[in-house]
């Protein structure tokens, strides 16, 4: 059972949708590598990529909220400010205990629903906001 990017997680706004799709892939990995039991494996490399795509991919949407004067920017900032402190949480755990089974099942339960909670509604409201003040 994997997750899959789908169109009701479009935003409307091609680069922010298609960072999504990374993401979601390679979270959709982890869930693949879990039942051959790759999962420790895995997260490793999903760690390695969350580090520096997620600051990037949150300073991108951050960004186009600020050149469309978005009125909620604010909340969205501490949404994501959240998120990775979670990455930041899991790294430092994984570091100092090792990775278990337990990081695996967390980062799954966690995480991937965060995110996909974070698209399917705050990441959404923003797209229909830029598509709102861009049919103006
Ligand atoms: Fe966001």
């Amino acid at each position: 059972m994997g997750i899959e990017w789908r169109e009701s997680l479009a935003i409307g706004v091609e680069a922010i949708d298609n960072q999504h799709k990374e993401l979601l892939l390679r979270f959709d990995r982890l869930l693949t590598a879990c039942q051959t039991g790759q999962g420790i494996e895995e997260l490793k490399k999903l760690q390695a990529f969350l580090g520096e795509y997620v600051h990037s991919h949150f300073s991108d949407e951050e960004a186009l909220q600020r050149l469309h004067h978005y009125p909620e920017y604010e909340a969205h900032l501490a949404q994501h400010a959240y998120f990775i402190e979670q990455v930041n949480k899991l790294e430092e755990e994984t570091k100092s205990e090792g990775i278990s089974t337990h990081h695996v099942v967390e980062t799954n339960n966690m995480l991937l629903k965060w995110l996909l909670n974070h698209i399917s509604k705050v990441d959404k409201e923003l797209g229909r906001f830029i598509k709102s003040s861009t049919a103006r």
